[in-house]
């Protein structure tokens, strides 16, 4: 396996020419939604011009348009390591988890209890505590705040024979931690629950894998691992055939479809396809001898983690020297692999959004707020004074860009 060529890929991002004030932009902004390369604009504009329609009709369009979104399935079926039918696309994640509210709220009884925690995207926890309506009751399972990290053993505290669901984050958006999410699958088992895993923020960082993990359900958004607005959603063919989502009564009861409710997003599709043929292609130029797209995806994340890894190590210690910063997660560069390159931070004397404009003026994206980690935010005493500052990397950042923020860090502090 060779290194991962990072001016290949940076080459790849056309959004990466753009200049703000003179400065070239800076794209530290990847956990709200990561750049596309040019062949998933390709893939999109082509979707429009040569296949446009709806589907399962009876002429080439139409037709165009199934082979597209077969093509999607089987795409993400390689990405996560399970069969195209358990693939059901949505708009976006946060939809289709409550899809899967509705439906799971078909089937729970009063008593039964879901398992939510502190460090989530709410988007992982809101559709579930709307299980309450229906009389379930939802725990949170808390954080150690010293490293932001989820509190294990309140974890397996919080689940009980009563409990049907555990939703748990494979990486948080907000302090990059990566959970131990095969640990969380193992708790949930053991009581006969289900577990949900976001995997969300982790898609752009490191290769899942569904069946090793067991996990009953996976989401994760493309356009946050440099594909369009979409959302993905795995289910164990056993749930998604037995669970009785809401759906108009033409359309198929086949899987996947009566999960995928009314047209989906064709062009966003065949972006999805092409976003995951670009991290195969990756994959394939770091270890030739990958044979099958699955084995190229992983190995483009063996080298993805790697080279983040690199990126890590000087960001971290850089922002550690800054007067008046504080740091909120995992800092110790031996428990490195425990957490994606995305930091958050605050600084003695200026607001996130303060910090977020100032690195905004030279073209240094990164983001302010709770971005809807709301449960941490709150738990960490930062929700009423404008949340964090989240500086977040994926693999088209380079430690020159790194190099950017600490300087433009310093010279804020010293003037
Ligand atoms: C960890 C995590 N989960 C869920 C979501 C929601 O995803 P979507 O925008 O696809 O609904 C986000 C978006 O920021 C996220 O970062």
């Amino acid at each position: 396996m060779t290194d991962f060529n990072v001016a290949w890929a940076r080459a790849q991002f056309p959004a990466r020419a753009q200049e703000v004030n003179g400065h070239p932009a800076v794209f530290f902004d990847g956990p709200g939604g990561t750049q596309v390369p040019e062949r998933v604009i390709a893939a999109m504009c082509d979707y429009l011009v040569h296949s446009n329609a709806n589907t399962h009709g009876a002429f080439s369009t139409s037709r165009r348009s199934d082979e597209i979104i077969a093509g999607a399935h089987a795409a993400i079926a390689d990405l996560l390591g399970c069969d195209a039918d358990e693939v059901v696309f949505g708009p976006n994640m946060t939809t289709l988890a409550f899809a899967l509210s509705h439906a799971l709220a078909r089937e729970l009884r009063a008593g039964d209890e879901a398992v939510v925690t502190r460090l989530d995207h709410d988007a992982n926890v809101a559709p579930w505590q709307a299980l309450a309506e229906r009389g379930a009751v939802v725990r949170a399972v808390d954080i150690r705040v010293e490293d932001c990290t989820l509190d294990m053993e309140d974890l397996a505290r919080q689940i009980n024979p009563r409990t049907r669901l555990v939703a748990v984050g494979y990486a948080s958006n907000a302090v990059g931690t990566i959970n131990d999410v095969a640990e969380a699958v193992r708790l949930a088992h053991a009581v006969g629950a289900m577990a949900f895993i976001d995997a969300v923020h982790y898609a752009p960082h490191g290769s899942i894998d569904v069946r090793a993990l067991d996990c009953d359900f996976l989401a994760c958004s493309p356009y946050k691992f440099f594909g369009p607005h979409t959302g993905v959603l795995y289910g164990k063919r056993e749930h998604l055939a037995r669970l009785r989502p809401y759906k108009v009564r033409p359309a198929l009861e086949e899987l996947p479809g009566r999960w995928e409710t009314g047209t989906q997003n064709h062009e966003g599709l065949a972006g999805v396809r092409a976003a995951v043929d670009y991290l195969a292609e990756l994959g394939r130029l770091c270890s030739p001898a990958a044979t099958t797209r699955r084995a190229a995806l992983v190995a483009a994340y063996e080298a993805i983690r790697r080279y983040e890894r690199g990126l890590i190590q000087p960001l971290i210690a850089g922002l550690l020297e800054i007067p008046g910063l504080t740091f909120y997660g995992i800092r110790d560069p031996a428990r490195f692999d425990q957490r994606t390159p995305t930091v958050a931070i605050r600084l003695a004397g200026h607001t996130p959004r303060e910090l977020a404009d100032f690195f905004g003026t030279r073209g240094i994206f990164t983001w302010d707020g709770n971005y809807y980690a709301l449960n941490l935010t709150e738990r960490l005493g930062v929700e009423s004074t404008g949340g964090l500052l989240r500086i977040g990397l994926v693999h088209y950042n380079t430690a020159e860009e790194v190099e950017r923020l600490l300087g433009a860090l310093r010279e804020l502090t010293l003037t």
